[in-house]
């Protein structure tokens, strides 16, 4: 049995004295696994990734309940603001709030290397080169001087890949990162991400609204609907055995060639 890096236990979140918009939210995961985290829209997915990164001030939110655990210490907004972009690495969805438009992509790298490694600045050059090399970028040298609005959105999206792995981080969190793209484009990002994992062996948590998606790539999937979990199993099982009815909503959704390519895979 291998560790848990992270374990989320009973964690509930409200805006202001609301109900609570995530209800006692609980699952782990484990050194190297890929969790995808799955639901509709308003189920609670991208307010479990801030709060397991103590983000929830930002956006007024408060936590009511329970606790995330990193390596086994129980996570607060202290100990998360040396973890956060370090250990545990958050991308979004939304290329373009992610990059400032008045800074070349060299730039923001430069800015990583300087604040977050001890990397002299020799070398930074050669190290952002091979970053975006790593996520199968063409033409890095020139790719550096251009402007975010130079680059496609999928293009965007793998830098900003690139950047969240300067760190070196234990865990990647992705929230909706493909969902802008079109399905050529998704297929390739989330090779490189497997790739990628394949070789540095960190743990991902997927989040995503398309149930093959996380089959595709996910060893375990939660299901969330209205703020909790309800129902957590191997890829596997959800599709072979699925238990609630909103896991079974969501498979029936699934184009019926997108179930029939799963069961043979398995
Ligand atoms: N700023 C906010 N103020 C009040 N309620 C909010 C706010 N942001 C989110 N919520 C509520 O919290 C719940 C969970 O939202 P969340 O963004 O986590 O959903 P999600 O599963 O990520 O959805 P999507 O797939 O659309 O991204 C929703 O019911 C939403 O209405
Ligand atoms: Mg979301």
């Amino acid at each position: 049995m291998k560790n848990n890096l992270l374990e989320i236990s009973e964690l509930s979140v409200a805006f202001s004295d609301e109900e609570n918009v995530l209800s006692r939210v609980s699952f782990s995961l484990q050194e190297g696994e890929t969790l995808a985290l799955v639901g509709e829209s308003g189920s609670g997915k991208s307010i479990t990734a801030l709060s397991i990164l103590q983000l929830l001030s930002y956006i007024g939110a408060t936590h009511t309940g329970g606790k995330v655990k990193y390596r086994g210490k129980e996570m607060t907004p202290e100990t998360a603001s040396h973890i956060r972009g370090k250990e545990i690495a958050l991308i979004f969805q939304d290329p373009f709030s992610t990059f400032n438009p008045l800074q070349t992509i060299e730039k923001h790298f430069s800015h990583l290397f300087r604040y977050r490694t001890r990397v002299s600045k020799k070398n930074w050059q050669k190290k952002m080169i091979s970053f975006l090399e790593m996520v199968h970028l063409p033409d890095p040298e020139m790719l550096l001087q251009k402007y975010p609005h130079e680059c496609s959105g999928g293009m965007l999206q793998r830098i900003m890949i690139a950047m969240a792995l300067v760190c070196r981080p234990k865990i990647l969190i992705a929230d909706e990162i493909t969902t802008a793209l079109d399905t050529t484009v998704q297929k390739k990002i989330i090779g490189v991400l497997q790739g990628l994992q394949k070789k540095k062996g960190f743990s991902m948590i997927v989040i995503t609204h398309d149930l093959s998606l996380a089959a595709n790539i996910a060893d375990r999937i939660v299901v969330m609907d209205g703020g909790k979990v309800v129902e957590i199993a191997p890829v596997k099982d959800i599709f072979m055995r699925p238990l609630h009815s909103c896991t079974k909503k969501l498979i029936s959704s699934l184009p019926k060639s997108a179930f029939q390519a799963q069961i043979v895979l398995e």
